[in-house]
């Protein structure tokens, strides 16, 4: 894994995958291990973010690392007219690994093909997010022991969800079936369910949730992102599709937990919060022991 870019969850073979979570619960033992104190780690977020980016630098804080970048493109040359090509180029003198998050798809791959040094997509626009679906498989090996044979109930944005997208092409890998939630609207894309039908894995299709959510090991919530719709009136139609409410976790599986990528707008009510399962803040912080397994083999510290 070694220098190996990570851009889509694709890129690297389950058995990778499953060392960075091996790994990962390591660092959940001890996360402060100063192994990469003569690394420099650039953070350019070229698009809002407060867990990926807040958690690559608490991860590359604990590990010992410096972290250079930005989140706010006005204040760097992107806002003088340079080219993603260029800038790229340049930060990869810079640094030992870049994190990127960018609005455009495939930005990040474009990235990792001009960089010098490795690129770790945090997410490009509606299309993939690796590294949440890294912490996405943690927590649901933290929360279920197994990552196989599993109901996994997805609800909300499955169209433009770049976290859900990720989250379902690994979860092919485990004999998962999967019960997909969403407007019309906002099915998952076919070439995303592609992957289901490959493995000629089960799946279903609802427009409501209540029925779904009596059959998971895992409810993956999500939110539907204004910022992805091109019509603000179509927005407005879809907004409010679903609410998770705790009058509605009676008659569920006793071993299910609630996970949400984050932010939530209001998919989740706040009463969800102190139940048996909800789990999406503990997913944040296992975020941060995923990305310092991460950076720590990509940068061949361990
Ligand atoms: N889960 C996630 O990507 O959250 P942020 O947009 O806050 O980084």
């Amino acid at each position: 894994m070694k220098n190996k870019s990570l851009i889509s969850i694709s890129d690297y073979s389950v058995d990778e995958i499953m060392e960075v979570l091996e790994l990962a619960k390591e660092f959940e033992k001890n996360p402060s291990q100063r192994i990469a104190e003569s690394k420099v780690i650039a953070s350019l977020f070229f698009e809002p973010s407060t867990r990926t980016m807040m958690s690559f630098e608490s991860a590359a804080n604990r590990l010992g690392a410096r972290v250079i970048g930005f989140n706010e493109v006005s204040s760097t040359s992107v806002s003088k007219g340079e080219s993603l090509s260029d800038t790229i180029k340049t930060v990869s003198l810079y640094s030992d690994l870049i994190v990127i998050r960018h609005h455009i798809e495939g930005a990040a791959r474009f990235a990792s093909e001009v960089s010098k040094v490795p690129v770790i997509n945090a997410g490009d626009g509606a299309n993939q997010h690796p590294t949440q679906c890294m912490l996405d498989l943690f927590s649901i090996l933290r929360t279920q022991n197994t990552l196989d044979n599993l109901d996994i109930v997805l609800v909300g944005d499955l169209k433009f969800g770049r976290t859900v997208h990720s989250l379902v092409k690994a979860m092919t890998n485990f004999n998962t079936t999967f019960h997909l939630v969403s407007p019309v609207e906002l099915k998952l894309p076919s070439a995303v369910k592609m992957f289901i039908k490959n493995r000629k894995l089960k799946y279903y299709q609802y427009t409501s949730m209540e029925e779904a959510i009596k059959k998971a090991d895992i409810v993956y919530m999500t939110r539907i992102q204004r910022e992805r719709f091109s019509d603000p009136l179509e927005y407005e139609r879809v907004k409010n599709s679903y609410t998770l409410s705790k009058n509605l976790l009676v008659d569920v599986k006793p071993n299910m937990k609630i996970l949400h990528p984050l932010p939530r707008v209001n998919e989740i009510s706040e009463d969800v919060d102190n139940t048996p399962q909800a789990y999406y803040f503990d997913q944040a912080l296992n975020g941060v022991y995923v990305r310092q397994a991460l950076i720590s083999k990509i940068l061949g510290l361990k």
